[in-house]
């Protein structure tokens, strides 16, 4: 049986900290706390327009990590420029527009053939490993092959988003069937996007899959796990200074 590997994508740790345009909660801190607890890489997702993750966050990140780096990123000169400088272990390459709440839908690989073919040549160069975020498609799978990209994510948000048990079971057999066809093309296949406590068991018993990449709900359920003993430290340190006053 083959392990499956977790990527936590920490962007959400920084979501906070820009809603308020603090220094805290910080990412990076987040990123080494997760791989103490058993992470096996950090994904960090440096948007266009910088809602979230910074590039200091990456910056900073990169000199420290104790597992690796999947710098998820546009295929922009300027992300390619940065990724080339930085020199992470892994780049995934995203679709990004700048009104979405998140990544909707996969890269169009088809439609960007040449100019993805010119970026995953010169990511090799420097040893990083290129995936691509596409939906669970053969014409994407054939094209990220054609590409030179050795690994692909398939893109889970349809299935996440299945409400009823007849579309969660036709989403979840695309996974399974995509995942087999780019196994046996070569392809290292990773998934993610919409994964939960609830719903990630199914995905992570397709044999193929070597990694999930996991931000939102993590974060969310760190945050409402983590908020007692938060609660309880707050009350301890308002209780002891009174105690002193
Ligand atoms: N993988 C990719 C390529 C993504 O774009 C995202 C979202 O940033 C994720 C995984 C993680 O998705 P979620 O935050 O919904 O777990």
């Amino acid at each position: 049986m083959k392990p499956i590997l977790l990527g936590v994508n920490v962007d959400h740790v920084a979501t906070i900290r820009q809603a308020r345009g603090s220094s805290y909660p910080d990412p990076v801190h987040a990123a080494l706390q997760a791989e103490m607890a058993g992470a096996d890489g950090i994904t960090m997702h440096l948007r266009e327009d910088r809602r979230h993750i910074q590039d200091s966050d990456i910056e900073r990140y990169a000199a420290c990590a104790q597992t690796k780096l999947n710098f998820e990123m546009a295929a922009t000169d300027e992300m390619v420029e940065l990724a080339l400088r930085i020199k992470p272990e892994d780049v995934c390459i995203v679709p990004e527009k700048r009104e979405e709440l998140t990544t909707e839908g996969g890269l169009n690989a088809i439609n960007a053939e040449n100019s993805l073919t010119v970026i995953c040549r010169k990511m090799a160069e420097q040893k990083i490993q290129v995936s691509l975020f596409i939906d669970p498609d053969k014409d994407q799978i054939d094209a990220t092959k054609r590409i030179g990209a050795p690994v692909i994510e398939l893109h889970t948000g349809s299935y996440a988003e299945a409400v009823t048990a007849e579309d969660k079971t036709r989403e979840l057999n695309k996974l399974i069937d995509a995942a087999a066809y780019a196994d046996e093309i070569g392809l290292v296949v990773n998934a993610g996007h919409g994964l939960t406590r609830y719903n990630v068991a199914p995905i992570a018993s397709i044999p193929q899959i070597h990694e999930l990449n996991i931000g939102h709900s993590l974060i969310a359920d760190a945050v409402l796990e983590g908020l007692p003993a938060a609660v309880r430290n707050m009350k301890a340190i308002m209780q002891q200074a009174r105690a002193n006053s």
